[in-house]
């Protein structure tokens, strides 16, 4: 069967693209990276992109007039890939709601919290702060509103007292690497239906739960 082509958007180190990189290079991948675009020239994720050979461009937001001229630009570049489903892994831009309609149901996005909890920057010093005991990552359909949209994977870690921003970061990073690539394996095996603003995926739940000091001390 034909792999899905993809593209990837990011801004940074890239680390998320390298595990769809590695994923993709697996037998069975049911996709494949046509393109990584990055908005800065600076961005790590592009070296990445090199070593795997796969082609990689600059869209540098800032030599564009306009957002609509710079998303124009995205969108153009995508479309001469025949790229089939967006992934925006670390891309640090707020997409209009132009682009977003664009590739509707075509676009999905990793965030670094339980959404809906956490939206925005900082997610994991604001998880500190807030005193939540479960952290973790999402995928999910990106819409017009920041870090909106139907979810396809999440993956819960804990929050450890002794945990700093950074500590956590790299927990959920972790995870974030396990469910990027089982997200875009989800969509371009068509096991995810979008229905009434949420996701149906066709694919086994967990069982059980992740509890957050662990039971066993002093519980009935
Ligand atoms: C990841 O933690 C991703 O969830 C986050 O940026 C990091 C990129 O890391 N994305 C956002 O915050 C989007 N709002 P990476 O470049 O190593 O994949």
């Amino acid at each position: 069967m034909a792999r899905l082509r993809v593209g990837v958007l990011i801004s940074g180190s890239g680390t998320n693209l390298q595990a769809l990189i590695d994923d993709c290079a697996r037998a069975d991948a049911a996709s494949e990276i046509v393109l990584v675009l990055a908005n800065r020239a600076d961005a790590f994720g592009l070296s990445r992109a090199a070593r795997a050979d796969l082609p990689h461009r600059v869209i540098d937001h800032r030599s564009h007039g306009s957002r609509a001229a710079f998303e124009q630009a995205l969108s153009e570049a995508l479309e001469a890939e025949g790229v089939e489903l967006v992934v925006l892994a670390g891309f640090m831009r707020v997409l209009t709601a132009d682009f977003v309609e664009r590739w509707r149901d075509r676009l999905i996005n990793i965030h670094p919290s339980l959404l809906p909890a956490f939206k925005g920057l900082d997610t994991h010093a604001r998880a500190i702060a807030a005193g939540v005991r479960l952290a973790g990552c999402t995928v999910h359909f990106v819409r017009a509103e920041v870090d909106d949209g139907p979810i396809i994977v999440q993956a819960a870690v804990p929050v450890l007292a002794e945990d700093t921003a950074e500590s956590l970061a790299a927990r959920v990073l972790r995870e974030e690497h396990r469910c990027l690539p089982l997200a875009v394996r989800l969509v371009a095996e068509g096991r995810v239906a979008v229905a009434g603003g949420r996701c149906v995926v066709a694919a086994p739940a967990p069982a059980g739960a992740l509890v957050n000091p662990a039971p066993g001390t002093g519980d009935p």
